[in-house]
């Protein structure tokens, strides 16, 4: 019976592979309920990403028609739709000397100097933030403002770059400046012009023009392709003056050094790398930034401040562009992974702002604390890219960031950014908003000579002090001006001498600027700046 046995033999096959196949049916379904069940938590952890309101917010969009107007504040030169009444033309004759016309940019502070260094990185932010944020800008009416603004700094800092290797980085002489107290439209002091060249070099402050013109170039794009071609080719080659001609502008030139010491160059070189790779998609750039001076030059793993001086946080929240949103330039795996090595970077640099005191310093009112000079420009220079970051999340539909055994969702890294705006405009232990000229709390005796002095004053340079020592509140409006701000202990002091707290500068606008037109409105960041 062969067909029998075989009917057996098949029998006792069918029932080992039934009993093989019930087990793989057992194992492999407990696997998957395991699966579902682990899927389904995670799913009830996370329903969907949180995600901002849409619409514009009001407190914001007002904050930011203040905001903006510090730079109106603050221009040199022949005036153009100008917005502050009490302001008129200024430093026309600067850059005469050197057939130079330097009259455009911005006064730095409260007093009339025009230093290069910062005020480079102001376009630089400025510029960063139209391209983040251009269309919220848009949606609350400020874009061509903003964009107006760039350019009042841009323009100067062409004329700034005459020649290969000549770099136009001061217009005024601290010292005569300081030792006068008066209106920038009745000034008549000598405002001698510093550069930085081959045999002085500055690859810093050539460094931050070239990315703040690299920036711009980007701005300028769509609108104006002859001055960005323009803004671009002076880029590239401050950017090769500074790798050719490497140097300290304040140790070339220690004369300077009192104001805007830069404490070292290697920050700006990427910098500018970064910036120039995405206004032209070169890969040579990304090459720079990673394989050639990655590990010599970035600092990986070390979260630090954002600042006038220290450009690293920023590369790092703008290379992480690239690894968010993925590039067209082809680059290698080495490439690829040093370029993780900045997005975490800036993720543990995240993780430090969010993360409970110790590891986060916070004054009580919640503000995060790292220094007593301009104490604001570290809180809202974080919380600036916080907000890009968070929205660099959203776009990419990130939905955690891992901080040492904690999860943060990119709501939670915006809401970071929305507290230390909120402190700023006037959520704090004083009551009191460091934004001048927004709400009904804001500082009355601003260390700002223009500000200061009534339109019709008589006084020049040395009696002039008396609108310094007067117990008066500024009779014209620094509208916009952000403060240097509070003490670690969330109080300030209104005296217009307190330097330390009372003076606002350009960068520490246009870090506000930037956060607010975050704020102001949600909707996904560009894939590309091109
Ligand atoms: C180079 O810069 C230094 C420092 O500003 C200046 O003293 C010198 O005159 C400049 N050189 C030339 C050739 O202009
Ligand atoms: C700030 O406002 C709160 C609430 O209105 C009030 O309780 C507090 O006393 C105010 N603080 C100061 C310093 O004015
Ligand atoms: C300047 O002098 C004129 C004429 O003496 C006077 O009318 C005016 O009030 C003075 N301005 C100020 C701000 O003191
Ligand atoms: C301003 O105050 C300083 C310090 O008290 C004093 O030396 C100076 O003479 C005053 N200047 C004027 C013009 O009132
Ligand atoms: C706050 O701190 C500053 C600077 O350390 C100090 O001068 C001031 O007295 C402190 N104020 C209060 C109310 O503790
Ligand atoms: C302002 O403060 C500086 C530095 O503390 C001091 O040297 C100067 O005398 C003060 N000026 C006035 C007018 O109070």
């Amino acid at each position: 019976m062969e067909s029998k046995t075989k009917l057996t033999s098949d029998s006792s096959e069918w029932h080992w592979w039934l009993l093989v196949a019930v087990i793989a049916v057992l194992v492999v379904g407990a696997a998957s309920i395991t699966i579902w069940r682990d899927f389904h938590e995670l799913r009830h952890k996370v329903p969907r990403i949180r995600r901002p309101p849409g619409g514009v917010m009001q407190k914001y969009s007002d904050a930011l028609h203040v905001s903006t107007q510090f730079f109106d504040v603050q221009k040199s030169g022949k005036l153009e739709n100008n917005r502050i009444k009490w302001r008129g033309d200024s430093g026309l004759e600067d850059g005469k000397d050197d057939n130079l016309d330097l009259s455009k940019g911005l006064y730095d502070a409260g007093d009339h100097m025009k230093f290069g260094f910062p005020m480079a990185f102001t376009a630089t932010v400025l510029a960063w933030s139209i391209l983040e944020y251009g269309q919220h800008m848009e949606a609350v009416n400020e874009l061509k403002h903003a964009q107006e603004s760039l350019k009042w700094i841009t323009d100067y800092l062409i004329n700034a770059h005459p020649s290969d290797n000549v770099l136009y980085i001061q217009v005024g002489d601290p010292d005569i400046d300081h030792k006068c107290w008066e209106r920038p439209e009745t000034s008549t002091e000598k405002r001698p012009t510093i550069q930085v060249n081959s045999s002085y070099p500055g690859s810093d402050v050539a460094c931050e023009t070239a990315a703040a013109m690299a920036a711009a170039s980007l701005v300028f794009k769509n609108q104006d392709s002859g001055y960005s071609k323009l803004l671009l080719d002076h880029a590239q080659k401050l950017f090769e003056f500074a790798n050719s001609y490497p140097g300290v502008y304040s140790k070339s030139i220690p004369s300077i050094q009192d104001y805007y010491k830069s404490s070292g160059f290697v920050d700006e070189l990427l910098w500018a790398a970064s910036w120039l790779y995405h206004a032209t998609g070169d890969g040579y750039y990304i090459d720079y930034v990673t394989v050639m001076h990655g590990n010599a030059f970035a600092n990986w793993g070390n979260p630090t401040w954002f600042s006038w001086d220290n450009k690293l946080p920023g590369i790092q929240v703008l290379l992480s562009r690239v690894n968010f949103f993925g590039t067209n330039t082809q680059i290698s795996i080495i490439e690829n992974m040093n370029l993780q090595m900045y997005r975490r970077t800036a993720e543990a640099l995240m993780c430090t702002v969010l993360l409970p005191p110790p590891t986060n310093k916070k004054t009580n009112g919640g503000l995060i604390w790292v220094n007593e000079w301009d104490s604001l420009q570290y809180a809202i220079g974080s919380a600036f890219l916080a907000v890009v970051f968070s929205d660099y999340m959203f776009a990419s539909k990130t939905p955690y960031l891992y901080c040492n055994g904690k999860l943060y969702e990119p709501m939670d890294v915006r809401e970071l950014a929305v507290s230390q705006a909120d402190y700023v405009l006037g959520n704090n232990p004083m009551n009191m908003s460091y934004l001048v000229g927004y709400g009904l709390n804001y500082p009355q005796y601003v260390h700002h000579r223009g500000a200061s002095i009534p339109i019709d004053a008589n006084t020049s340079c040395h009696d002039g002090f008396k609108w310094l020592n007067s117990t008066k509140p500024n009779p014209n409006l620094a509208i916009g001006a952000v403060v240097g701000g509070p003490f670690l202990n969330d109080t300030y002091i209104d005296s217009r001498n307190n330097s330390m707290q009372a003076e606002p500068t350009t960068y520490n606008s246009a870090f506000f600027v930037g956060l607010l037109s975050g704020l102001v409105t949600s909707s996904s960041v560009v894939i590309s700046f091109t």
